[in-house]
């Protein structure tokens, strides 16, 4: 993600989120938090969606993930969230872990196809609505769970081919 980005990356956001992030936010991750790391997801030279992690330590916390709602259901979610547990092995990385409000069952269907599993739940998280949100994890990041994501890479490659 870059800062040229930032005007489709609101668009997408206020589209995809009950209350969108200020894009001063976004401009304070890419210019200033070192450990912050966005990516956007291109698709005929149209960003259709990004996501983000902040590398902590040895500890990964996806901070957002988005597609456009036009896009979704394609499989390009999950090739950016599996993008990130790759990801989670270059730097390398112990532990991935995340928010998700407990109301929004689309993302953690996702999360739960890789393995994800709820560990806590921090109340009234959310303040737009007070929702509550679910702390999900997945254990351990060995060598197992990347020959996972590698059979799970190639199977949404090839989905992605064929649907294309
Ligand atoms: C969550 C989000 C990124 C998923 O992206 P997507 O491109 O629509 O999802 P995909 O098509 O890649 O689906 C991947 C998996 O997610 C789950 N999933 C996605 N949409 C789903 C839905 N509507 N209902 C149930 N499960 C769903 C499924 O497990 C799916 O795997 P499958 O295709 O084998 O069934 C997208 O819904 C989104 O942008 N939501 C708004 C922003 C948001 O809530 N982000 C998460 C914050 S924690």
């Amino acid at each position: 993600m870059q800062l040229a980005d930032l005007k489709t990356i609101g668009t997408i956001d206020r589209l995809a989120y009950p209350t969108p992030t200020r894009e001063s936010l976004f401009r304070h991750e890419l210019s200033d938090n070192k450990m912050a790391h966005y990516q956007v997801l291109v698709e005929q030279q149209t960003v259709v969606g990004f996501a983000g992690f902040w590398l902590i330590g040895d500890e990964i916390h996806v901070s957002t993930i988005a597609v456009h709602p036009e896009q979704q259901g394609r499989g390009l979610g999950e090739l950016l969230f599996l993008n990130i547990l790759l990801q989670a092995y270059d730097h390398p990385a112990c532990l991935v872990t995340l928010e998700v409000r407990r109301s929004n069952l689309p993302a953690q269907k996702l999360y739960e196809k890789y393995q994800f599993v709820v560990v806590g739940e921090r109340r009234g998280y959310y303040r737009d609505t007070g929702e509550d949100a679910l702390l999900m994890t997945v254990t351990p990041l060995d060598g197992r769970y990347h020959q996972f994501l590698i059979a799970q890479q190639t199977a949404l490659y090839e989905r992605l081919q064929t649907e294309a």
